[in-house]
């Protein structure tokens, strides 16, 4: 299969099971969320995929090779990518220039000056590219720090694209936002590219039953169902567990 194939795949903290034998698949140009509550073994689950965090047992495969024995930046250069959980935004630098960084990055350039005046026709392409595609063209010469948060937020998902991933997971990415702010994240996850294979973990049901059609629901490290967002929504395990009734 191309993309990610996890089987059997658990994680133990000394006695604490955390992940148990999760099976997923996240085949290319899957649009999947990952729900559950506070605790389920959601980020456990990306870190795992990623390399962040070693298995307890079970395979990882990508493109039909095993990977749970790579480090996270081998993952990354076989193009499975998570968005920064921290801010990695240098925030006194224009959008565009932060976008210089890993595109130059990419391409082993990174320890090269990036003020314009040196830079590449090419690379600029790109990042104008990525720029229009976020939507950030009439903020793209202004520093972060004058942006919205949800539009730094973009920036960092733009960021993680100029890696070119295959597989993209954004675990939580409209955490902390205003809800004025929440649809900056679920456009800009509308409008990524067709063929890459999406996991959005997230705890907002507007973005997810937007974006998913297909959701897992992760409870104590289980997986409990599987479903289209109408059948999760219908569940009614999922409905007393997690939506308290809300959805559908
Ligand atoms: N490094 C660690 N050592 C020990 N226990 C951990 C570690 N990381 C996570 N845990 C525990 O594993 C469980 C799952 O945590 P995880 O962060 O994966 O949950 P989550 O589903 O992402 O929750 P949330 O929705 O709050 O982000 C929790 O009980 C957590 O305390
Ligand atoms: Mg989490």
């Amino acid at each position: 299969m191309q993309g990610l194939e996890v089987r059997g795949l658990s994680k133990h903290f000394g006695g604490l099971v955390v992940s148990e034998n999760i099976d997923f698949d996240l085949p290319s140009g899957a649009r999947k969320a990952l729900i559950g509550p506070n605790g389920a073994g959601k980020s456990t689950f990306a870190n795992l995929v990623t390399g962040i965090l070693a298995p307890s047992g079970g395979t990882i495969r990508f493109d039909g090779q095993d990977i749970a024995g790579l480090a996270e930046a081998q993952r990354v250069k076989l193009g499975i990518a998570k968005t920064f959980q921290i801010t990695t935004l240098f925030p006194k630098m224009t959008v565009r220039e932060n976008l210089r960084l890993p595109v130059l990055e990419r391409e082993g350039r990174g320890g090269r000056l990036f003020r314009s005046a040196d830079s590449d026709p090419r690379i600029e392409a790109e990042v104008a590219d990525m720029i229009a595609q976020f939507d950030l063209d009439a903020l793209a010469d202004r520093p972060v720090l004058d942006l919205a948060y949800g539009q730094q937020r973009l920036v960092e998902m733009a960021l993680t694209l100029a890696l070119k991933p295959r597989v993209l997971i954004l675990d939580e990415p409209a955490a902390g936002l205003p809800s004025s702010e929440t649809h900056l994240i679920t456009d800009a996850i509308e409008r990524l590219p067709q063929d890459l294979a999406v996991l959005v973990i997230e705890h907002d049901m507007d973005l997810v039953f937007r974006v998913a059609h297909s959701i897992v629901v992760l409870v104590q490290g289980r997986i409990l169902t599987e479903g289209t967002p109408q059948e999760i929504a219908g569940n009614a395990q999922v409905r007393e567990l997690y939506l308290g009734g809300g959805h559908g």
